[in-house]
């Protein structure tokens, strides 16, 4: 059977989905970051959404986005929406951003929160997107084994899972950079607010050491409340994207992945990670995916 791909236009050699303008992409990168700006960095499917919430939650006293709220609004994407936008921001901006660090607008004083996911997990929520967003890739119909081969060759928006990830995690002692991982949230999301809530400045510290407001926080950011905020959110729009929040496991890879496809997966990791030590970061999953 022939293999289909996912559309997507090209920025001089970076993928894009196609619902996103060109021009704002182009503007995004000229953007001037300010040392009051807060960036939420990944590589797309690795928790952006979640990291965002937890964020605004932390900046609004652990208060739920209002009903008629936006998050996309109050912390729009900076590649999506250009540089205009982001600018009409009241401080501190917060940003949202899947830029590989050697294109993200860069202050030393602005902070960079960044999450990171295995990327098996991470292959399968992108699949999921990619399937789900028909106006952004056409590939309505299309199989996870099509999108893993393109995944695998890094020929999917916002490039290569390892471009992405390795610079940022080689860079996680700067102190400007916070460096999570999806499984530590999910794990220990007591630990990973509190450590959000420090590297925020003394304000947030203060928010989070409110034991009623970390518990609002932790509730309002949960997968039960995403999720049912996200129902009503879709509900209202007419275009029926799909889920932002889907599954929200660790785990949802064993599903998919034939033991080719982990074998070859586990290879790149190996491969592309050479001289790190990010595999100490997933422990389980390689093993599983290496069985
Ligand atoms: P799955 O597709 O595996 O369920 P992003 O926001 O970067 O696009 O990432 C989306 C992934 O984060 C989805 O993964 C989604 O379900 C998961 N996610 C979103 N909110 C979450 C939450 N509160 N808890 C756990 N996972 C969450």
């Amino acid at each position: 059977m022939a293999q289909r791909k996912p559309s997507y236009t090209d920025h001089k050699g970076f993928l894009m989905p196609m619902g996103f303008p060109l021009e704002a992409f182009g503007s995004a990168l000229q953007y001037i970051a300010r040392p009051s700006d807060i960036f939420i960095c990944a590589y797309p499917k690795c928790g952006t959404t979640w990291l965002q919430y937890i964020v605004y939650l932390i900046l609004h006293g652990g208060k739920a986005l209002p009903a008629n709220g936006s998050m996309t609004k109050e912390i729009p994407h900076l590649e999506e929406v250009g540089k205009a936008a982001v600018e009409d921001l009241d401080s501190p901006r917060c940003i949202k951003s899947h830029l590989p660090l050697h294109m993200m607008p860069y202050h030393s004083e602005a902070l960079y929160l960044y999450i990171a996911r295995n990327p098996f997990d991470c292959a399968v929520s992108f699949y999921h997107h990619t399937r789900g967003f028909v106006k952004h890739y056409d590939f309505g119909n299309g199989r996870f084994d099509e999108f893993f081969e393109c995944f695998l060759l890094g020929e999917v928006d916002f490039g290569d899972y390892f471009e992405n990830l390795v610079p940022w995690y080689k860079s996680r002692s700067q102190d400007n950079i916070l460096f999570l991982t999806y499984e530590q949230m999910k794990t220990q999301p007591l630990e990973s607010i509190r450590s959000i809530g420090s590297f925020l400045g003394e304000e947030a510290a203060a928010v989070v050491r409110d034991q009623k407001t970390l518990k609002d926080v932790i509730r309002n950011s949960s997968y039960d409340s995403m999720s049912r905020d996200q129902q009503r959110w879709s509900s209202q729009r007419p275009d029926n994207v799909p889920a932002f929040v889907r599954k929200g496991q660790v785990g949802d890879w064993l599903n998919y992945f034939s033991p080719d496809q982990a074998r070859r997966l586990v290879d790149k990791f190996d491969e592309r990670t050479l001289g790190t030590d990010l595999k100490t970061l997933w422990p389980e999953v390689l093993r599983a995916a290496r069985a």
